[in-house]
């Protein structure tokens, strides 16, 4: 590969780059054939999305069944490439008696951090001029008193920044709040200025980050610090959705196929949350399983999904140590309770969602109105994900089901061909071993029994 190859590939259209590529790293004609396929979102879409656009990704689209939210039945699509993880939330939500859900009003926060323009005003208990930080019993009162002008403009701030969107302003949205604390850093102390914005049916990134920008100058007259960073934050605390459902005995017991008592499940599911709250090294866990759900409606919908899991993962230690970001107890009737709540920061409006065809389509399966329904319709998907996942733990063990649905990628591994993927994969599911080796050992003796060879890959045995 020559370096010199990619100088500029910024500025080339997708067709040359992918010239460059196939001629750089030696592709063949399938592999060429990959790159140049266009799929559902045109190269051209694509190429205003990001930047250096070769070609585009597909990744499965599915659809989670048996959701009923809030009295309203729903169809899911998830985007995702785990095999059971949208069986699993089907599972979780037809076994479950429908959820109650909660969203709160779509505030986001962003910062804006302010440093003294003399660097020696920032050190705590400066005295010296240094920025060493080091201790000193007296502050020179300097920050704290900028910090209290902010208060007192705090409201002709506020009428200022209306004016900066008076779009989101004339769609009930706007900005709400101005927050200001002195923060006592490392490198002295400094100002963080918490922005609260409605912004309605968008992520808010533009809105916000926009109004932080034109805010900043002001920030600084009033003050004489110096506005830094000015962005957005992901810990969306004030825009929380909630989900919560309640699975019977009896529905438990019956998931079993009668196997196991429904107040044994109960218990075990209480045990596996008690142990989820007592160590991070499960509660991590506990919450990928949540993301599972979340993050694949939220990639559907056109969403940020690093924001939604920085947010999340964030949440869960919020004002304490890491913990699930769900609750299980039991009810008066001895029944599961489950419920959720974490911060989701989703848009209608803006960014891929409005851009990405396939995401439109997801929004149109879905139906929802507004970026609250979309949340509370997440939030629900992250309980019954979560859900599905400890029942299948606490029962039959993970690998039962999950590694029934994984069996056709593991014959593919193992070199089966199109013709022989569902005999490799059921064969190793009623043995209930499913592993590679397995599948080769399957693999040899249908072949051995028809006669041929191995057809294209070779077998490693
Ligand atoms: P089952 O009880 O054997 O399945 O569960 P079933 O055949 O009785 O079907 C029950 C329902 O599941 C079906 O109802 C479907 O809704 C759905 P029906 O429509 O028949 O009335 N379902 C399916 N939907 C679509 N395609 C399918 C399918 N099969 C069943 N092929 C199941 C089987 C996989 C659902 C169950 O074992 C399960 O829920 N397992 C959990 C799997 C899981 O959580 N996977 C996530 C990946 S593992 C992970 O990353 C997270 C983890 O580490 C998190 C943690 O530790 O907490 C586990």
């Amino acid at each position: 590969m020559n370096k010199e190859a990619f100088l500029g590939f910024y500025k080339k259209d997708v067709a040359e780059r992918q010239r460059i590529v196939a001629r750089e790293f030696a592709l063949n004609e399938n592999e060429k054939a990959l790159l140049t396929k266009e799929g559902p979102l045109p190269f051209e879409v694509a190429n205003r999305l990001i930047e250096n656009v070769i070609g585009t990704y597909p990744i499965p689209m599915g659809l989670a069944t048996n959701f009923v939210i809030d009295g309203k039945e729903y169809i899911i699509p998830f985007v995702l490439e785990e095999p059971s993880v949208v069986a699993a939330a089907s599972n979780g939500a037809k076994l479950s008696t429908g959820f109650t859900t909660k969203a709160d009003e779509p505030i986001m926060i962003g910062q804006v951090q302010l440093v003294s323009k003399n660097p020696s005003e920032n050190v705590i208990g400066a005295t010296n001029g240094n920025n060493s930080g080091s201790p000193s019993t007296a502050s020179n009162g300097n920050v704290t008193n900028a910090a209290l002008k902010i208060v007192t403009a705090k409201k002709e701030l506020l009428e200022f920044l209306k004016t900066v969107d008076p779009i989101l302003v004339k769609f009930g949205g706007g900005p709400k709040d101005l927050i200001s604390t002195v923060l006592k850093t490392e490198r002295g102390e400094m100002i963080e200025v918490q922005l609260l914005v409605d912004v309605r049916d968008a992520m808010g990134g533009n809105a916000i980050n926009t109004m932080l920008e034109k805010l900043a100058p002001k920030l600084e007259e009033l003050t004489g610090m110096e506005a830094r960073l000015k962005i957005i934050s992901n810990l969306a605390v004030h825009r929380k959705a909630s989900a919560t459902t309640v699975w019977t005995k009896e529905m438990l017991a019956e998931s079993t196929k009668g196997e196991m008592d429904g107040e044994e499940i109960v218990e075990r599911m209480l045990d596996a949350y008690a142990f989820a709250v007592a160590t991070p090294f499960r509660s991590t866990t506990h919450n990928k399983g949540i993301m599972n759900g979340i993050d694949s409606v939220v990639i559907a919908t056109g969403n940020d999904f690093r924001a939604i899991e920085a947010g999340a993962h964030a949440y869960a230690s919020y004002q304490k140590l890491y913990a699930p970001l769900t609750k299980y107890y039991k009810n008066k009737n001895g029944d599961l309770v489950g419920e959720i709540e974490l911060p989701l920061a989703l848009g209608l409006v803006g960014g891929a969602t409005k851009i990405h065809p396939m995401a439109q389509l997801s929004l149109k399966i879905l139906g929802v109105k507004s970026a609250q329904e979309l949340a509370r319709i997440i939030a629900s998907v992250g309980l019954a994900q979560n859900f599905a996942a400890m029942r299948a733990i606490v029962t039959s063990g993970i690998q039962a089901g999950h590694m029934r649905l994984h069996a056709k990628n593991i014959a593919v591994q193992a070199g089966a061909t199109e013709k022989e993927i569902d005999e490799v994969a059921q064969k190793m599911v009623e043995a209930k071993e499913v592993n590679q080796g397995k599948a080769e050992l399957i693999l040899k003796e249908i072949r051995s029994k028809s006669g041929s060879s191995a057809k294209g890959k070779m077998i490693i045995s």
